[in-house]
């Protein structure tokens, strides 16, 4: 990349920028989150012990300020870096992953001078005159940047059994008991347009862009599956029936000695889970977190379901009937329609510390009536991450490319993401493998 501002604005939305002054409050709200999500955590904590799926959380709230000074500050404005060797502490793609326990980290107090610097820096530069014209973009992918890694260091925290962080504004949202939300919503079938459309203020690569796919028509779950469903498939010998599961799923399951989901028990009372740093039991009607795709495909095949495909549960999200027995040509913005992320509509933000049940929002269904598709859980699909066929690649590579080919496709965010993260056109990407994040699932009828 040479020129920061034109190239990322050429390969971004066409939409207009976000005012200055929006903007500026994400950048210095988004470093705060960064910082409130390990102020309480000892110098033991904040390393941490080296696992392939977490990175050192003293390491990640520097790199995460490296990302936003890399791209807005050196690259954007050829500013010099505020520690001159830098890029040999947090440039993800140059420091492997199990290397960073080793690195010589600056101390909580000088990685906390420098998000504050960098934070002022990028401020103030919004601040000037037209900048937010060149910048805008860039420092709003940073922003997000940002918002993907406090999401992380969330799960981070499940993770390590570390407590709950504690968090302005958490436990505001309405209440956690609504629940089950049986049956399934009918999605005609027909033409969809699957993809971010090009008037979008804000798009990652991987959105690019809206293109046509048919659809058969199907019936898709109005609600992810629930702890108590899933206990159901755990107590039917889910993880010992080999014919549940499918190759890899096996050779996983064996390899993880699965029997349950991750953070699962064994209690005097049945089952319990372990949220962040306490044992409780299950709550029958929140959905199922904490499983990974095998896992959700494994419960299908016991249930005789299967999972959506990302086009299906965009469709089931954001399509409309069309009155004649199809699908609309208009999508919605999101599934209760154009209006904004509210706390009656999704569970996002942190202003619940986990899920709710799954009757919960209901200002939030979609024009078919599935609930809660944005927020409290990322949710599997069928799908392999691949590109659209019409992708771009943005400036920073590294965030689909390596990725295509490997990983399944989740929708839909979850209550520690950022509301302003989220589009119902977002994907997000990990192995079929991973249980540590913020992930449930919900499922389709066979044809
Ligand atoms: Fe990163």
């Amino acid at each position: 990349m040479t020129t920061a501002g034109a190239s990322w604005k050429a390969a971004g939305a066409a939409g207009e920028p976000l005012p200055t002054a929006e903007l500026i409050g994400w950048v210095r709200d988004a470093s705060q989150r960064l910082t409130d999500l390990v102020a309480d955590l000892d110098d033991g904590q904040l390393i941490g012990p080296r696992l392939p799926i977490v990175n050192p959380l003293l390491w990640e709230i520097g790199h995460v300020t490296w990302f936003q000074e890399t791209f807005v500050l050196r690259r954007g404005l050829g500013e010099p870096a505020v520690i001159g060797h830098a890029d040999a502490i947090w440039d993800s793609a140059a420091i492997p992953h199990d290397t960073r326990w080793q690195l010589i980290l600056p101390s909580r107090e000088e990685t906390l001078g420098y998000i504050g610097e960098v934070t002022e820096r990028v401020a103030d530069r919004l601040a000037r005159p037209d900048a937010t014209r060149q910048l805008g973009y860039i420092a709003r992918y940073a922003v997000h940047h940002h918002d993907m890694h406090t999401e992380a260091l969330t799960y981070t925290r499940q993770t390590l059994g570390y407590p709950p962080p504690a968090l302005p504004g958490a436990g505001t949202g309405p209440p956690a008991e609504a629940g089950p939300l049986p049956g399934d919503a009918e999605v005609p079938g027909g033409r969809y347009l699957l993809g971010a459309d090009r008037g979008e203020q804000f798009v990652h690569d991987n959105e690019k862009w809206v293109h046509p796919v048919q659809l058969a028509p199907f019936s898709i779950a109005r609600a992810p599956v629930t702890q108590g469903e899933y206990a159901a498939f755990v107590g039917d010998g889910g993880y010992r029936r080999r014919e549940l599961w499918g190759d890899d799923g096996w050779a996983w399951r064996t390899r993880a000695a699965a029997q349950a989901p991750v953070y699962w028990r064994r209690g005097p009372g049945g089952w319990e889970r372990r949220d962040f740093d306490r044992w409780m039991p299950l709550e029958a009607h929140r959905p199922v977190s904490h499983v990974c795709w095998y896992e959700a495909e494994a419960y299908c095949r016991w249930a005789g379901r299967r999972l959506p495909s990302e086009a299906e549960w965009e469709a089931a999200a954001i399509g409309e009937p069309d009155g004649a027995g199809g699908l609309a040509s208009r999508r919605r913005r999101f599934p209760w329609g154009d209006g904004p992320v509210t706390a009656q509509r999704a569970v996002m933000d942190w202003h619940h510390l986990g899920t709710v049940d799954v009757a919960a929002c209901p200002a939030g269904d979609s024009a078919f009536g599935c609930r809660q598709m944005i927020g409290t859980l990322w949710e599997w699909t069928a799908s392999a991450f691949e590109p659209y066929p019409n992708f771009e690649q943005d400036a920073y590579r590294d965030n689909s490319w390596p990725w295509f080919g490997q990983r399944k496709v989740l929708r839909g965010g979850a209550w520690a993401t950022r509301s302003r993260f989220i589009r119902s056109t977002a994907r997000n990407y990990f192995t079929p493998d991973r249980r540590d994040v913020l992930a449930g699932f919900r499922t389709v009828a066979l044809g």
